[in-house]
């Protein structure tokens, strides 16, 4: 395949992206079917599928050679390949979109070699996207039509001193029993406990519904870190290229592994800072201590 311009397919995932948010705010999700998927908490609407159709049929014919992989697609068992693959959330944050919240956004990657390579993520509530393209930096553009702002959105990020001046993101998910859920909450009480208890009294916990919009904010350097387990690829895929870009790092959520896989479903995103962001990941793998989130697929 000819080398793809990634300015080009760039472009398009913009356009792509503000005719998702025009789709994604004209639906009422009052007045959708919203049925879930492996339990009560994992939602689904029609408007997820009718904007990821969409997006597949825009991109696919603006590309062909370039693969697809998106959240309402997706058949058990599929892998993304080392072709370019678009790696696709129709909307990311669909809890908050059935409730009102608003909070979610369209998040459209693309892989090249199973790495993020460009990354586009539009909040259509709040009017706000985000844009990167592996090696060329990361951008945020508040309200369409204004002048990009480089990320981190600070000309000097601090440096980080520590969890116990950290912001953190973190999410609940889907899974609500077993190991994984009593390592995350445990996890959750130890970094907001008091340092006489045992904890590492983070300044506070945020949750903010969607793992692309943790991303992009850790990437603006308005969060400190984000640590989850179970969300996809196609829920980081163009967080991961804005973090990169924005001089934050990717790390696996769990202990010990500094260049986790795409598809690896545990991630802990650190914000780009002068020193610190090492010392930062090993007191965080700290917490988790000796055990493993398990999300094999
Ligand atoms: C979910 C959101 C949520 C995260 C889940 C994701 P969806 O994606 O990103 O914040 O905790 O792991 O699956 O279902 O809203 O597209």
């Amino acid at each position: 395949m000819a080398s793809l311009d990634l300015q080009a397919v760039h472009d398009e995932m913009v356009a792509v992206a503000y005719e998702a948010g025009r789709m994604i705010l004209a639906a009422n999700p009052a007045d959708l079917d919203t049925g879930t998927k492996l339990n009560s908490v994992d939602i689904v609407t029609e408007a997820d599928r009718a904007v990821e159709k969409m997006i597949s049929t825009r991109l696919s014919t603006s590309f062909p050679s370039v693969s697809f992989m998106g959240e309402e697609t997706y058949q058990p068992g599929m892998r993304l390949g080392p072709e370019p693959t678009f790696v696709v959330d129709p909307i990311d944050g669909t809890t908050n979109f059935v409730h009102g919240f608003p909070n979610a956004c369209v998040s459209l990657g693309l892989a090249v070699s199973r790495a993020p390579a460009v990354g586009v993520i539009y909040n259509p509530w709040q009017d706000v996207l985000f844009t990167a393209i592996k090696g060329k930096g990361a951008h945020m553009t508040r309200i369409k039509g204004s002048a990009p702002r480089k990320l981190p959105l600070a000309k000097s990020p601090r440096p980080l001193h520590g969890l116990a001046t950290c912001l953190v993101a973190v999410e609940w998910g889907s899974g609500r029993d077993g190991p994984n859920f009593e390592l995350k909450t445990d996890v959750f009480r130890k970094l907001a406990a008091s340092r006489e208890t045992g904890g590492s009294m983070v300044h506070s916990l945020r949750s903010l519904g969607s793992a692309a919009l943790n991303m992009a904010a850790v990437a603006a350097g308005q969060m400190d870190a984000y640590w989850e387990g179970g969300c996809w690829a196609w829920d980081v895929c163009a967080g991961w290229c804005l973090l990169e870009e924005a001089g934050g790092v990717m790390v696996s959520g769990n202990p010990g592994d500094w260049h986790p896989e795409l598809e690896s479903r545990v991630y802990l995103a650190v914000r780009g800072a002068p020193e610190g962001q090492r010392e930062l990941v090993e007191e965080f793998w700290g917490v988790v201590g000796d055990r493993k989130m398990d999300y094999s697929i």
